[in-house]
């Protein structure tokens, strides 16, 4: 199986500075801020062509995808760009939460046709960025998914967003991300550094790409600054272009999850050459 690139590092907020959807709003030039510029930079054409809906997913609950579309969507909206994230966890949904928005009318209201997306979507009055909330499913999502009105959804965002950011379940929780997989440019998978065994990220790395959903790269997310020796070369030589570092999603990898599993992928973007 071919290696998924790297694209990037998301740094730690301090927990004592804010939450990261919070931070994002502070200070343009902070590293987190521009750590998510550089994400979009390096997802901006990974297929060739344009990218303007953009799935985020990870293997395990917790690794910051909410919090990552959240930041994303901001960091975008504030320089005019027309945004819109869409809650498309129907287990943890809090992409409302996390914008400080309410969670009605949502999801399931657009897709079965009870309000129109225009009506549904909610305004960040501190960023200008647009969500689509959504709740807890009792039934099963695959079946809204599926659905003609989560198809036709899809093809009404594209008509008036210039990016559609998608948050989904954990991998390794739900099957739903290969659905939404297949409506998206590309998918961003989410490992949070020194945390998530790199076999879970392997096993649902392998699941996503047998299921015939293409990650196109990795962000590693949470990374703790003040834990690697040299984290100025970290933003200085990080790549975003050129020849990526790769993550392999071998069956061969069987390395358990005692080990700090994303170190040797931090080295690895940072020396690309060394052996
Ligand atoms: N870059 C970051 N710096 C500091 N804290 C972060 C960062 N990213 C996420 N977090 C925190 O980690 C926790 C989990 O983040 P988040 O809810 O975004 O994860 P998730 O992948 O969406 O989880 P789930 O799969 O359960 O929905 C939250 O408390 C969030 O504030
Ligand atoms: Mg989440």
């Amino acid at each position: 199986m071919a290696g998924v690139p790297v694209f990037g590092l998301i740094p730690k907020v301090p927990r004592a500075e804010a939450c990261p959807e919070e931070y994002v709003l502070h200070d343009p030039r902070s590293h987190f801020h521009q750590a998510l510029r550089r994400a979009h930079a390096a997802l901006r054409f990974p297929r060739g062509v344009g990218t303007q809906v953009i799935m985020i997913a990870s293997a395990a609950a917790g690794e910051g995808k909410t919090a990552f579309c959240v930041s994303l969507a901001r960091s975008l909206a504030l320089i005019g760009q027309r945004v819109l994230v869409i809650d498309a966890d129907f287990y943890r949904s809090r992409v409302a939460a996390a914008f400080g928005g309410r969670d009605a009318p949502h999801i399931r209201d657009v897709v079965q046709g009870r309000v129109s997306l225009a009506d549904a979507v909610q305004v960040d009055a501190r960023s200008g960025a647009h969500f689509l909330p959504a709740v807890p499913e009792r039934s099963d999502p695959q079946l809204l998914l599926q659905s003609d009105g989560f198809a036709a959804m899809m093809r009404g965002v594209r008509e008036t967003y210039d990016i559609v950011v998608i948050d989904t379940p954990p991998v390794m929780a739900a099957t739903d991300a290969t659905a939404i997989g297949a409506f998206a440019d590309t998918t961003l998978f989410l490992v949070q550094w020194g945390n998530t065994p790199r076999s879970i990220v392997g096993a649902a790395l392998r699941f996503l790409h047998l299921c015939g959903t293409v990650v196109d790269g990795i962000i590693l997310s949470q990374v703790d600054l003040r834990r690697q020796e040299h984290y100025d070369e970290v933003y200085d030589r990080t790549p975003t272009s050129g020849a990526l570092p790769t993550v392999q999603a071998s069956s061969e990898d069987r390395s358990g999850p005692t080990r700090d599993p994303h170190a040797d992928d931090v080295r690895a973007s940072l020396n690309p050459g060394a052996s």
